[in-house]
């Protein structure tokens, strides 16, 4: 069965023994919960690491108070066999206490791309995400760290915390995982209704429609407009829905300001989805 180690000390100890021997560590940080778009971080870093640690803790600090942190799904035995069996080495799961002892004090302040989308709804999210993540890094310091495009504006974050604060670690982003019907996976839709299962398809396929729009010459700010259209029609309450620098994500204002991506946030009933798509050149 796949080793679970609770504490910083003991995992250090573990990847101390890897490197002697000269071995790559990646590292897949993850809250749990964990499903097929867990598993292709994992698979994906069998490319860049003879070892690999995964990480399973619910982040309090990610989570503003009004949101689901007392009910995130937490399923430890479940994930580690699906770590297990996707070639893990480690799963990581410190306790609260262990990740922020009395008296912690200190935390990321982010710039650039942290500013708006997310932020403009979740103002503190992104800073407890860089804190818990720059620590994840100190603690395992990997050659590769494994993230999801599914959360494409914390890829965008941990990228560039990573290269401003010269932590030595890759930052290597996966293709988004999804349902047949487009959804893209996450430990949340498990919140949805049946009717809202339905409907919830839709965001990613307005972002197709407005991402083929564009690459034929639509407008960005009209592809942007239908697009959110589309999602209210559905019944979504909506967030966001805009076009960003893909790299950056500076505010653009037409397709001669870089590659673009599409980003969306949206709430059916009391569940809150994103997704994001890449403009194609
Ligand atoms: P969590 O939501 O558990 O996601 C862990 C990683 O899995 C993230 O990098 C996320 O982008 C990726 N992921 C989730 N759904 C995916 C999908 N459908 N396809 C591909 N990748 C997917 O993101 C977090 O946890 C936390 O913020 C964390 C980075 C662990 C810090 O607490």
């Amino acid at each position: 069965d796949i080793e679970t180690i609770h504490t910083v000390a003991e995992l250090r100890a573990r990847v101390r023994i890897w490197r002697a021997a000269g071995q790559r560590v990646a590292l897949v940080p993850t809250m749990g919960a964990l499903h097929a778009g867990h598993v292709a971080l994992m698979q994906a870093a069998h490319q860049h690491a003879e070892r690999i640690v995964v990480s399973i803790f619910v982040n309090p600090t990610q989570f503003a108070p009004t949101e689901d942190l007392a009910r995130y799904p937490r399923t430890l035995d479940a994930d580690r066999e699906k770590a297990g069996l996707a070639g893990v080495d480690v799963a990581f799961a410190p306790d609260v206490a262990e990740m922020y002892p009395q008296g912690f004090a200190t935390t990321v302040s982010l710039d650039g791309p942290a500013l708006g989308l997310e932020t403009d709804f979740r103002p503190t999210h992104f800073a407890g995400v860089a804190t818990v993540v720059a620590k994840l890094f100190s603690q395992v310091a990997p050659d590769v760290a494994l993230f999801g495009e599914k959360d494409y504006q914390q890829l965008a974050v941990v990228t560039r915390m990573a290269r401003d604060l010269d932590l030595p670690v890759k930052v290597i982003g996966v293709p988004t995982v999804r349902e047949p019907d487009g959804l893209a996976l996450s430990s949340r839709n498990v919140y949805l209704s049946a009717e809202e299962r339905r409907i919830a398809p839709v965001l990613y396929r307005a972002l197709g429609v407005a991402a083929q729009a564009i690459r034929s010459g639509a407008p960005v700010a009209e592809a942007v407009e239908s697009a959110r259209d589309d999602v209210r029609s559905a019944g979504f309450a909506l967030d966001y829905l805009d076009a960003r620098h893909a790299e950056t994500l500076a505010p653009v204002a037409g397709r001669g300001d870089g590659p673009l991506r599409l980003l969306v946030a949206a709430r059916l009933g009391a569940t809150r989805l994103i997704d994001n798509i890449a403009v194609p050149d």
